[in-house]
């Protein structure tokens, strides 16, 4: 007996020795530990010895078991280390492979226009609000001094949800909205969407942009609406663009004008984009109407205020040069990548 369990010691190390795999290992711990395994066989054996013999044999099978389950843990250990050293070799990286370059997306000139519009007149102490699309008759046209059956609402072909609902032909109806919430003084813009039912053209979209401005103060007069918008028009078209007051009439404003700046295409010699009079059109603007402000409870005596509305998409399509208003639309990214 003793020298089966010395056997089953020396067959378990040498076999330990060669196994290559955590597999093998368990294999061969179950071979030799194992409930039907070797030294297990050997340990019901006992009960056939002599009284003086159990004890010994006893001692020494329980030496062996120990010694074969330090192996056994030693030589896991070691595969495991192993394994793991092959494994972080099979899955290493050469970080100075170089890449799959990705194409890296940026704003689009809409965007990038309207966000140097806003660093603009925030610089200029104005802040950024927004209105909502859908509108109610009575902030896109009433409360803008422009009654249902006034002819002014024919210059704006409107889109109607219902009644009193519609989407929004112009972003004054913001104007209305922050003068019936805030107290002056006020200087505010407001970006956003509007609606006209145009036809599709180059120069017109069913669907645009308009940036709107309002101050509203004691002592405000044109000289503060003509100050305000040529720093804007130099900060986007460059400090040599010239600037046109022309008088004009909105229904909302008095007196009011239409804004043109020499034509970046030409400089103003006269070309295909200003149709030959070297002048584009790029704002509506003017004071306040007295009865707009009366009619969001602000005092006409003591306060004045100008408004302005600028077209987004015009200031975009003539500051780089596009000839199409479409293209800003159909997001091509051929088209797009240019700026
Ligand atoms: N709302 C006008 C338009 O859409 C533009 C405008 C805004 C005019 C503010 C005067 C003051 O045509």
């Amino acid at each position: 007996m003793k020298e089966k369990l010395e056997q089953i010691k020396k067959s378990s190390e040498e076999l330990l020795k060669n196994a290559g795999s955590l597999k093998e290992l368990e294999e061969l711990k179950v071979k030799f530990l194992g409930k039907k395994g070797e030294l297990t066989s050997i340990l019901k054996m006992m009960g056939g010895l002599s009284p003086e013999e159990r004890p010994k044999m006893g001692q020494l099978a329980n030496e062996v078991r120990s010694k074969i389950e330090e192996d056994f843990q030693n030589a896991f250990k070691d595969i495991k280390e192993k394994e793991l050293e092959l494994k972080l070799k099979a899955e290493k990286l050469d970080v100075t492979i170089k890449g799959t370059p990705v194409a890296k997306g940026h704003l689009h000139p809409l965007s990038q226009t309207l966000e140097n519009l806003e660093n603009i007149f925030i610089g200029l102490g104005f802040t950024v609000v927004e209105g909502p699309e859908v509108e109610t008759d009575h902030y896109n046209f009433e409360a803008l001094n422009v009654p249902k059956d006034h002819p002014a609402r024919d210059m704006q072909d409107t889109f109607y949800l219902g009644e009193n609902l519609l989407l929004r032909t112009q972003t004054s109806a913001a104007q209305i909205r922050t003068m019936e919430t805030l107290k002056p003084p006020i200087r505010i813009i407001c970006p956003g969407r509007v609606y006209r039912s145009d036809d599709v053209d180059a120069t017109h979209s069913p669907v645009f942009h308009q940036v709107e401005g309002l101050v509203v103060d004691k002592g405000i007069t044109m000289c503060d609406l003509k100050g305000t918008l040529e720093i804007m028009v130099h900060e986007i078209y460059g400090n040599d663009t010239k600037v046109k007051f022309r008088p004009s009439f909105f229904p909302f404003t008095e007196p009011s004008v239409e804004v043109d700046v020499s034509c970046p295409e030409c400089g103003g010699k006269g070309c295909r984009v200003c149709k030959g009079s070297g002048w584009i059109e790029i704002l509506g603007a003017g004071m306040v109407h007295p009865r707009v402000l009366k009619g969001c409870g602000i005092d006409p005596d003591v306060y004045s205020g100008f408004a302005f509305g600028i077209g987004l998409d015009r200031l975009t399509t003539t500051r780089h040069k596009i000839s199409d208003i479409r293209l800003l639309f159909e997001n091509d990214d051929r088209f797009l990548k240019q700026f």
